[in-house]
């Protein structure tokens, strides 16, 4: 048969397999943000995942996309096993293979829109002139092209956010960590980001992760998975 995909073929852009992350606290005491969490994303798949505050959301996030590292388990994302990278080659991966979108915009306030995208590139795989016209390209589909010499204070809540993203989408990403991308917006924009972010990842067939605790939010995602209390249900 030929049907088995070949070895070069990546069909999911992340596998989690029984990851535990355990914070040890000042005092000694451990926090066990994530236990046994086991997640697996096709590779243009966008998943929802939903849970309350301290539910170990962001912890998840941040060892998928080699921000942490695992305590015990396993990380592959697209071809890559992060598992046991040292810090050195989490570095490389995350120039690489992810995009990241935090609930705090966190843009450079003193650089304007278009060199916020280049920023990231200063580290990356692009640098000068193709870095230039991809961050262009990125603030034109964005519909930001008249906004790239603006300062993220000139510019509103949902632009911001839209600035963000490009930032994200610069490297091509395999995935792309969004950690409540939308909760510092009103319920209006909130949707348009969030229509945005579905029209950009459908379009590219890229996989993401949309953290939530807005039940609104998951409509625009495949599908959606809980967390409570560092455990997944979906
Ligand atoms: N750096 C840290 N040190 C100690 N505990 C932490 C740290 N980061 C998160 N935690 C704890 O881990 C749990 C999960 O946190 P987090 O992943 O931030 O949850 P969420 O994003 O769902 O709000 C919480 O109990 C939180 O207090
Ligand atoms: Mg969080």
């Amino acid at each position: 048969m030929n049907s088995a995909p070949s070895a070069t073929t990546v069909t999911t852009a992340l596998e989690m397999s029984n990851v535990r992350k355990v914070y040890t606290m000042g005092d000694g005491s451990d926090v066990v943000a994530l236990d046994h969490a086991t997640l697996t994303l096709g590779s243009d798949e966008m998943v929802a995942l939903v849970g309350p505050s301290g539910s170990g959301k962001t912890t998840l996030c941040s060892i998928a996309g080699g921000i942490l590292s695992a305590t015990e388990g396993r990380i592959v994302v697209g071809d890559e096993d992060i598992s046991g990278h040292s810090a050195k080659e989490l570095t490389k991966f995350r120039q690489d293979k992810v995009g990241f979108v935090f609930q705090s915009v966190n843009l450079v306030p003193f650089l304007n829109a278009r060199e916020n995208l280049l920023v990231v590139d200063e580290l990356g795989r692009r640098t000068g002139a193709p870095a230039k016209a991809r961050a262009d390209q990125l603030l034109e589909e964005l519909g930001l092209a008249d906004r790239a010499k603006n300062l993220p204070s000139q510019l509103s809540g949902g632009q911001r956010q839209r600035v963000a993203i490009g930032r994200a989408l610069m490297n091509d990403p395999a995935l792309v960590l969004f950690d409540e991308p939308t909760s510092a917006l009103d319920t209006k924009l909130g949707e348009q980001v969030m229509e945005l972010i579905r029209n950009e990842m459908k379009s590219r067939g890229t996989a993401a992760i949309v953290v939530t605790h807005d039940e609104r939010i998951t409509h625009y995602c495949d599908r959606s998975v809980h967390i409570i209390d560092g455990r997944l249900e979906a």
